[in-house]
């Protein structure tokens, strides 16, 4: 598997993956093309045989990134490929000096926070009802 930068050509495929996951951000293809262009703005793709099947999308400025979307493939959950997305971004992040990483994430999502707890962020706190009435959102994060 392949991991590379998104391009502005690739904002389609990355929305039609990102549709066959509820738990993304929703973002659509316009959205994506939208994000492509902020010069902050990084996102990340594992490509296997010219198919993307996952995608973690950040910004970061001032040494500060948030992880904004982040989606694998329904068929190709369960096989690294979101821990490898990961590892990709924070070792780019690194490369660049960031020094630290955070995210939101519904308090129900179990997969996601799993996947993060593993990759080494924390719980930082907590914005109540922040995804409807009794859906918290997690904020976790990390030094890089
Ligand atoms: C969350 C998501 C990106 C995980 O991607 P993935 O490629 O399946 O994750 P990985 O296979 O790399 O898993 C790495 C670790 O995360 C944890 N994890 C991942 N999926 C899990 C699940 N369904 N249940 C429990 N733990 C899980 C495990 O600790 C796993 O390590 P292990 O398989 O060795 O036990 C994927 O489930 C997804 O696309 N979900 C829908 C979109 C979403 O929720 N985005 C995040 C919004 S904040």
């Amino acid at each position: 598997m392949k991991m590379r930068r998104a391009l502005p050509a690739d904002a389609a495929a990355l929305a039609a993956l990102e549709c066959r996951q509820p738990r993304a951000a929703g973002w659509g293809e316009k959205g994506f093309a939208t994000e492509l262009a902020q010069p902050c703005a990084y996102i990340w793709c594992a490509q296997e045989q010219g198919e993307i099947l996952g995608f973690l999308a950040l910004r970061c400025a001032a040494g500060c990134a948030e992880i904004l979307n982040v989606a694998v493939a329904p068929h190709r959950t369960r096989q690294g490929i979101g821990r490898a997305l990961l590892r990709q971004a924070f070792a780019a992040l690194r490369a660049q000096a960031a020094e630290q990483v955070s995210l939101e994430v519904a308090q129900d999502n179990v997969p996601a926070q799993a996947l993060y707890a593993r990759a080494g962020l924390k719980p930082l706190g907590r914005r109540k009802d922040f995804y409807g009435p009794g859906c918290d959102g997690l904020v976790m994060g990390m030094n890089l």
